[in-house]
């Protein structure tokens, strides 16, 4: 029986929607808004957008990185020149006091050479995902070890590569968590940059959802995810120093592992979040992310905060409850925004009418689909201070992943 219980929706009006296209975008850059309490950042430049997955891990990497070539205690980061002046790459250095001094052996645990050939000249056999920005490859090291490498589109180069840049790598490439990413560098030859990162072998959650594996994702399996990427970006919110915000939570940049546990990608828009203790409450800066899963609030202020992060991953967690992307524009009208039809159901009552048909209407599914709901649209609140932090989102997860399961057993 469909769950005909009534729900308030007290986020007040339904979460802006309007100027959407169905392809990952970034909106055109538009100025900051002033403001007296701004943090007022450069953008990064075009190589910053397409840099994704900048991450060190506690995740040990497979039996690819040696410690003395790829020491992560230090996390400095370093970029060289070749003698013909042409390659610049970055990577961490191995924590022996060297400035720059190594022979390129010492530390270089790939190199442009390596990863042609590797890839046959980037042919698309090796070819394992597009983006806006480049194309992604995976890449067998001579090591024995497998990474994924993004190709930036050659458009979008920039020379531009400030102090700013470079401190913002630095403090990206620092952070470490089990469900992030793990960055391992990046190669600059000529007009070609690439980015290195460790490889996650599953495919992304989005086509997952689709079931291109012509699998589909049980509900345990679907709240193990939502708890990963919570606290992966709880993480990111609390526990860098200073805070970082992510930008472009979507479904294409949550990557599985062959147990299908969650890591977040992508962290191309990734910027800084301010200072609490400088009083600045949030970022002015150029809008950017993917339509359909952007704050309302930031998109009309250019206000950037942590809580920008909490709204789509609001947009993410509905995404994986009725499997239907943020926008569908092949449905009727009143169904394109997935998020406003499922805010509609299920104030009306109508809660198990959104459920993802694939997944099995049951007593446990039929829970964690309401719960999780209900917490979705506190997330996805037009006004930041109404929606939860992901911290408190982590937590609430946690919880509805334990009923579920308990649930679960005891009604087999
Ligand atoms: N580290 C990785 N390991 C395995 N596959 C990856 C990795 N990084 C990216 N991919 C695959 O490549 C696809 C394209 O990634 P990419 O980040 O370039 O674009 P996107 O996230 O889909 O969209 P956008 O244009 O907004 O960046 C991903 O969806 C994923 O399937
Ligand atoms: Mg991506």
């Amino acid at each position: 029986m469909p769950s005909r219980r009534r729900h308030s929706y007290t986020g007040g009006s339904s979460p802006a929607t309007s100027s959407y296209s169905t392809t990952s975008t970034t909106l055109p850059d538009r100025s900051p808004a002033p403001s007296s309490t701004t943090t007022d950042r450069q953008a990064p430049n075009s190589l910053a957008r397409w840099i994704s997955g900048i991450f060190i891990n506690c995740f040990t990497p497979p039996g690819s990185v040696s410690s003395k070539s790829f020491n992560d205690s230090e996390h400095d980061i370093r970029s060289r020149r070749s003698s013909t002046g042409s390659v610049q790459k970055h990577y961490y250095g191995n924590g022996n006091g060297n400035n720059g001094n190594e022979t390129e052996n010492q530390n270089q645990r790939f190199s442009f050479d390596e990863i042609y050939a590797a890839t046959k000249n980037f042919s698309p056999s090796f070819r394992i995902g597009q983006g806006g920005f480049g194309t992604v490859y995976k890449v067998k090291l001579r090591d024995g070890s497998t990474v994924a490498v993004k190709r930036a589109k050659k458009s979008l180069h920039d020379d531009r590569q400030g102090a700013e840049f470079m401190s913002e790598i630095k403090t990206l490439a620092q952070v470490t968590h089990l469900s992030l990413v793990k960055y391992y560098g990046y190669l600059v030859h000529n007009d070609e940059k690439l980015l290195v990162v460790e490889y996650v072998p599953n495919g992304n959650l989005r086509d997952h959802l689709d079931c291109k594996d012509g699998k589909t994702l049980d509900m345990a399996t679907r709240l193990d995810i939502a708890t990963d990427v919570a606290h992966a970006i709880t993480y990111l919110h609390m526990y860098t120093q200073p805070p970082i915000i992510h930008r472009d939570i979507k479904s294409s940049n949550i990557l599985l592992t062959d147990n299908f546990r969650a890591k977040v990608a992508d962290f191309g828009f990734a910027r800084l979040a301010p200072d609490s203790e400088s009083g600045a409450t949030h970022v002015s800066t150029q809008v950017k992310g993917t339509a359909g899963y952007l704050d309302p609030e930031y998109l009309t202020t250019y206000q950037l905060t942590e809580k920008s992060d909490v709204y789509s991953f609001g947009v993410l967690l509905v995404e994986l409850l009725t499997g239907r992307r943020p926008i569908e524009l092949h449905r009727e009208q009143k169904e394109r925004i997935t998020i406003r039809w499922a805010i509609k159901k299920f104030t009306s009552g109508d809660t198990i009418s959104v459920l993802d048909p694939k997944l099995e209407r049951n007593p446990s599914n039929n829970l964690a689909l309401e719960k999780v709901l209900e917490m979705a649209f506190q997330c996805l609140a037009p006004h930041r201070g109404s929606r939860p932090s992901m911290k408190k989102c982590s937590e609430i997860l946690w919880g509805i992943r334990k009923d579920y399961r308990e649930l679960l057993n005891t009604s087999l």
